[in-house]
């Protein structure tokens, strides 16, 4: 046996590969069972799939990068849910592709931001952020005014979406053209900040 150490502990080759093994074994043990957990793969109670607008203003989130400053993942600390609310679970991200946790919180985490704020205080917020609130370092968003979305590729995204497993039905993406098009990005991304975290009772 100690014969056996010694070999390990002088022959570098022989001690990596046993390492990696050994941290192999045991990130399968961690990780392995959470791909068959009902908990984590069930959609909570009252979880819907994101309207046709929500869903192009959470594209609109992806591309001005807004996950760079914000997480949407509120943690199972006192100090977060008496600040934010109900900590996230699993079950409300089901339908995500991709997720949008985020691991950086320039500002704050927006998990839980749907009903917090008027609508109209989100657009002047995001026109110019020192409107609302004077010592924020948010840039402003004014151009999300004067795009207006067509809609062209909105039903496209459902299906895609659809085949993910989200339940979209053929009249929500039939529908999804009409519902888009003529709307601002402005309108489609508050839409989206509105639906945030508001499915978990
Ligand atoms: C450079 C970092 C940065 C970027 C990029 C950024 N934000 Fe912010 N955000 C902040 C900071 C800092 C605050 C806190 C001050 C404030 O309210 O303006 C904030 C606050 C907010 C709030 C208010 C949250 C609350 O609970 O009070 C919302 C909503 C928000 N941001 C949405 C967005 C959206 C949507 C985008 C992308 C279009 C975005 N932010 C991009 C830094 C950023």
């Amino acid at each position: 046996m100690k014969n056996t150490h010694e070999l390990i502990e002088k022959n570098v080759g022989l001690l990596t590969v046993l390492i990696l093994v050994a941290i192999s074994l045991g990130a399968m043990v961690q990780i392995t069972p959470l791909m068959f957990q009902q908990q984590t793969m069930e959609p909570v109670k009252d979880l819907r799939p994101y309207t046709a607008l929500e869903l192009e203003g959470r594209d609109i989130y992806i591309r001005e990068g807004c996950v760079g400053c914000h997480s949407q993942m509120i943690r199972p600390f006192r100090a977060e849910t008496e600040r934010y609310g109900h900590y996230s679970v699993a079950g409300e991200s089901v339908w995500e592709h991709p997720f949008l946790w985020g691991s950086k919180r320039t500002g704050p985490d927006l998990a839980r931001v749907g009903g917090r704020y008027s609508d109209q205080w989100h657009i002047v917020h995001l026109r110019n952020p020192r409107d609302v609130v004077p010592e924020s370092n948010m840039p402003g968003f004014p151009w999300l005014d004067e795009n207006v979305l067509t809609g062209e590729l909105t039903a496209k995204k459902m299906e895609v979406f659809k085949g993910f497993g989200v339940p979209y039905t053929d009249e929500d993406i039939a529908g999804a053209k009409e519902a888009v098009r003529g709307k601002t990005e402005m309108q489609a991304l508050v839409a989206y900040l509105q639906s945030l975290g508001t499915h978990l009772k």
